[in-house]
């Protein structure tokens, strides 16, 4: 698919999702090109008067929503999202499981995600890929000590890990101050058991699986809008 045509699908799921916020509201802000197009109609709505406050997900979304006048709060002054509005790298349709992180923000948008009373996913039909996994890794936010160890703990769940690096070539880190392992797993057809077992791992933060938090997915097709619940 065109690369304008994708933005603009992008576009459109942003757009439907932002439908859904309201005056009052909590809201959850995703990170990714995606989620910055919902920042973006966010900010437009505030700028019109709309009253809400964010909790962001990742700095680049806190600079953005800055940026755009959206103001934003923590976990010390709400215990909960009424709306969290994010994207994803994969979706199975069959349990809206997710994988998440390869934008580097999976841990605070899982912090976020698992605190919201609704998480609305957007993204355009590429990121439909049938079964998990298939063609997409799975981003694991490790601990920057002992990485190594860590990774030889991923080879032995039967993980292909590849540090991720930056641009610069170096390692890439996360906001938390972590490495990402990028792991190959194939189709994943136990995500709820890989993941546990991920996390038993010494020197895993978290995976990138989102298991059980999207309750709404906004697909984008050349079509239409679709909305799986
Ligand atoms: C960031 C993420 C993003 O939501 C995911 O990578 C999708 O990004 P994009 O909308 O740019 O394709 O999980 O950590």
């Amino acid at each position: 698919m065109a690369e304008d045509e994708v933005q603009r699908l992008k576009r459109l799921a942003a757009e439907k999702a932002v439908e859904l916020v309201e005056d009052g509201m909590v809201l959850g802000l995703g990170t990714g090109s995606t989620a910055a197009l919902a920042v973006d109609a966010i900010g437009a709505r505030v700028a019109a008067g709309l009253k809400v406050v964010g909790i962001p997900t990742s700095e680049v979304t806190a600079a953005q929503s800055q940026r755009l006048g959206i103001p934003l709060t923590d976990f010390g002054h709400y215990n909960a999202v009424d709306l969290t509005i994010d994207g994803a790298d994969a979706v199975d349709l069959a349990d809206l499981t997710l994988i998440k992180g390869l934008g580097g923000a999976l841990l605070r948008e899982k912090i976020v995600a698992a605190a919201s009373k609704r998480m609305a996913v957007i993204i355009d039909e590429t990121k439909l890929q049938g079964t998990i996994g298939s063609r997409t890794p799975v981003p694991v936010e490790t601990v920057r000590f002992g990485w190594q160890s860590t990774e030889r703990q991923l080879k032995g769940l039967s993980a292909k890990p590849k540090l991720r690096l930056g641009k610069d070539g170096q390692p890439f880190v996360t906001d938390g101050g972590n490495f990402i392992l990028d792991c190959d797993f194939g189709p994943i057809t136990e995500a709820a058991k890989l993941h546990a077992a991920l996390k038993s791992l010494t020197g895993v933060v978290e995976t990138g699986l989102f298991i059980g938090l999207a309750t709404d997915v906004i697909i984008a097709r050349p079509g239409g809008i679709e909305v799986v619940r």
